[in-house]
């Protein structure tokens, strides 16, 4: 099986890592799509962002980083995709998530969205926590993979 597990990844975590790496384990091939989307601000570029996960998902052989602008069906279409893997820290995250999955399902039916549950050591952490604790001043080492001297 072939899955697309898309984000913004502004930037990525171990929280995604630890997702990337489990899914990877569970399907032939992964392919990680960073959304490019200029109207929507990010503190890290596109060629950042997907500089750093080539860096942290090097040793996993069977995962792919690719970016896509537009609609994620579509992008999913392109790549002859069909499943896509989203991550469900808590039941906050629950809301978003099935609205998401039932509208792209409502656009292409013969897309699934599957969710992996993120593990207990990594449910409080985002990308958004990482980047104001970096504002702050606070360590943010254990949070993130500090790969950019960006924060
Ligand atoms: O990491 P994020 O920000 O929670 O990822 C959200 C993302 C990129 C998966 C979502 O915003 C998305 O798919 N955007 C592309 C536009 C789109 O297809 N929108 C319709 C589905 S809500």
């Amino acid at each position: 099986m072939k899955a697309v597990y898309p984000g913004s990844f502004d930037p990525v975590t171990y929280g995604h890592l630890d997702i990337i790496e489990r899914v990877s384990k569970k399907v032939e091939h992964l392919i990680v799509a960073v959304l490019n989307n200029p109207s929507k601000k990010s503190v890290f570029s596109l060629e950042e962002r997907i500089q750093l996960l080539k860096e942290v998902t090097k040793e996993f052989p069977n995962v792919e980083i690719d970016y896509f602008s537009g609609l994620l069906t579509d992008y999913a279409t392109k790549r002859n995709c069909t499943t896509m893997i989203r991550g469900l820290r808590a039941v906050s995250d629950f809301e978003y998530e099935m609205q998401m999955a039932l509208v792209n399902k409502k656009i292409n039916n013969e897309l699934e969205t599957l969710f992996m549950v993120s593990s207990s050591k990594y449910a409080y952490l985002s990308s958004s926590i990482v980047k104001e604790v970096a504002m702050f001043g606070g360590n943010i080492s254990v949070l993130f993979l500090k790969l950019l001297n960006k924060l």
